[in-house]
């Protein structure tokens, strides 16, 4: 059969069209969803720590994530009131002494109070290091480019906070420009590059969880430099990571009258929600509960008033699940059976403490037996901390949060245990 030239002409502009309409297609799909046909009224500079510049293109991302600044509402075991943890829960006290956090320890809250916050935190002093605003600020992106994070670190909170008018912003999150979700934060970049990992590899759907580890993650400040670190070198679950600190002796500061070596946890959702959880392993991401698409008339965007899904469930929750009032009432179910856990594991520490207070002023106390205990006393802490820091009350990963706590249990026992045999030589019966 002869081809003439015209035909293969025609078949070339076929298959032309078709592609180019196909890379349409792609193009628009890849588009961020309320922007489609629309120019950007103003052109944003890279890293533009003012989110109001940001807003003049997407007035709807802006406006509702200004609501994170006046919603004032308290759930049961969460939302954005800053009620005292300490007044809650008199236990803590004791849990954290000899350390900052037993002065002030509050709710979290919406992210546009997060400057403010920081600042007005009382463990705040002339000796904290700038490390402290890595998580506060829009300021950061350009900071971090521009002074380098060892520098950033190294600054002092009162010196580099001349440097920093904004609290979390647009910057935190997207490129300029694109709008594409970005790991802005270098311990994130970092720590992800020690596990041979590269975002700029991942999916959107991976991203809309990765993007909140630019904060919400297990952090410390590492050496004289106080450099931002994530412990994640043997992997992210809390054994890994506690194996990790193990490792490294690190300490967070030094339990009065125990002298027990000790770790505090920071607000590890990232680590515990990707811990094999069954949202986590069936795809869902943090932004569908904490950022649900929403309508504006004809717009459709997600919504920027980052908070607990409780108070809005039915977008959360009810683009997947058809009976939110079950699923919610299962939330209520979970945080229960995980605060029951958290204050057995709480009353367990205090028994270990004051029997290693007694063990420690004994003097004929078996030091290496003493020793024991306080090892014991540092990883239960720590496994109960992971869970109680955590912001979920357990929901995000239900199973895992419960062994944790269960093992800090244990452990703690078995501290208390120690410390008995340490001065009484033995903690069996004896008899008659
Ligand atoms: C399946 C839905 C879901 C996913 C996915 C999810 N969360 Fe949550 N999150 C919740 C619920 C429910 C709570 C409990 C809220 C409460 O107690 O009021 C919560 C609580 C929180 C809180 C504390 C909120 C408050 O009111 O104090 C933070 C912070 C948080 N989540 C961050 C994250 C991050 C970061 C991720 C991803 C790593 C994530 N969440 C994934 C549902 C989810
Ligand atoms: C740049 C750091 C940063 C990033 C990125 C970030 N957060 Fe936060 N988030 C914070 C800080 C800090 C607070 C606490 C602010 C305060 O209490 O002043 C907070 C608070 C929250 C709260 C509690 C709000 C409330 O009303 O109690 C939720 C929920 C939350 N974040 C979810 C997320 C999710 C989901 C993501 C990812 C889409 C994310 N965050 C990304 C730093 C960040
Ligand atoms: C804490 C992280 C975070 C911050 C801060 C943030 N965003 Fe987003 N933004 C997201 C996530 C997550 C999505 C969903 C992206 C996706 O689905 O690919 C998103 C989506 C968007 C989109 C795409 C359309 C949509 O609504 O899904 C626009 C536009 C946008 N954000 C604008 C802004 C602006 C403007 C600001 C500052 C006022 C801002 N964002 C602050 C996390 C953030
Ligand atoms: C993007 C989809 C999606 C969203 C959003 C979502 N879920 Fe789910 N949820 C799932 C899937 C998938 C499962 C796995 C079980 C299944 O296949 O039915 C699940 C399971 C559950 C379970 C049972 C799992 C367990 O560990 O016991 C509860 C409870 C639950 N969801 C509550 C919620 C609540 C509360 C919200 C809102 C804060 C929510 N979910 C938001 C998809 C979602």
């Amino acid at each position: 059969m002869k081809i003439s030239t015209s035909s293969l002409i025609l078949t070339g502009i076929i298959v032309i069209l078709a592609a180019s309409l196909i890379s349409v297609l792609i193009f628009m799909k890849n588009q961020p969803i309320a922007d489609r046909g629309i120019q950007p009224l103003v052109e944003i500079a890279p890293m533009e720590p003012n989110s109001e510049q940001w807003g003049i293109n997407f007035p709807n991302q802006w406006s509702t994530f200004q609501m994170t600044a006046t919603n004032n509402n308290r759930t049961v075991f969460g939302g954005s009131v800053p009620f005292s943890k300490l007044e809650d829960d008199p236990r803590l006290v004791v849990l954290f002494a000899g350390m900052a956090f037993s002065k002030e320890y509050n709710e979290d809250r919406g992210h546009m109070h997060s400057l403010q916050d920081v600042r007005e935190i009382d463990r705040v002093d002339e000796t904290t290091p700038g490390t402290c605003y890595s998580c506060k600020s829009a300021n950061n992106p350009s900071l971090w480019d521009k002074m380098g994070p060892t520098d950033f670190y190294k600054t002092k909170f009162y010196e580099l906070g001349e440097q920093i008018e904004q609290p979390i912003g647009c910057a935190n999150c997207h490129e300029a420009g694109t709008m594409k979700l970005i790991v802005t934060n270098p311990a994130l970049e970092e720590a992800l590059k020690e596990q041979g990992k590269d975002w700029r590899t991942f999916t959107r759907q991976e991203m809309r969880t990765v993007v909140c580890a630019n904060c919400h993650v297990e952090y410390y400040f590492a050496g004289e430099g106080k450099y931002l670190t994530f412990p994640w070198d043997k992997g992210t679950n809390i054994d890994q990571i506690i194996a990790y600190y193990n490792e490294i002796g690190f300490k967070d500061w030094t339990y009065p009258e125990t002298e027990t070596p000790m770790l505090k946890a920071q607000h590890p959702e990232y680590e515990l929600y990707t811990q094999n959880s069954t949202h986590y392993n069936a795809g869902v991401a943090c932004a569908d509960c904490h950022m649900p698409y929403t309508r504006d008339g004809a717009a459709k965007f997600s919504t920027h008033n980052v908070q607990s899904p409780l108070l809005n469930a039915q977008a959360a929750c009810g683009q997947c699940h058809t009976d939110v009032a079950f699923a919610t009432g299962r939330v209520a179910i979970i945080q229960q059976q995980v605060r029951e856990t958290m204050d057995a594991a709480q009353d367990a520490l205090i028994d270990a403490i004051d029997a290693m207070k007694i063990a420690a002023a004994s003097p004929n106390v078996n030091a290496e037996l003493l020793n024991e205990a306080r090892q014991l006393h540092r990883d239960a802490q720590m496994y109960w901390d992971f869970i109680a820091a955590e912001n979920s009350m357990g929901f995000h990963n239900p199973s895992e949060a419960l062994r944790a706590l269960s093992k800090a249990i244990d452990l703690a026992r078995q501290a208390q245990l120690k410390a008995i045999q340490a001065v009484n030589g033995s903690t069996t019966l004896q008899g008659q």
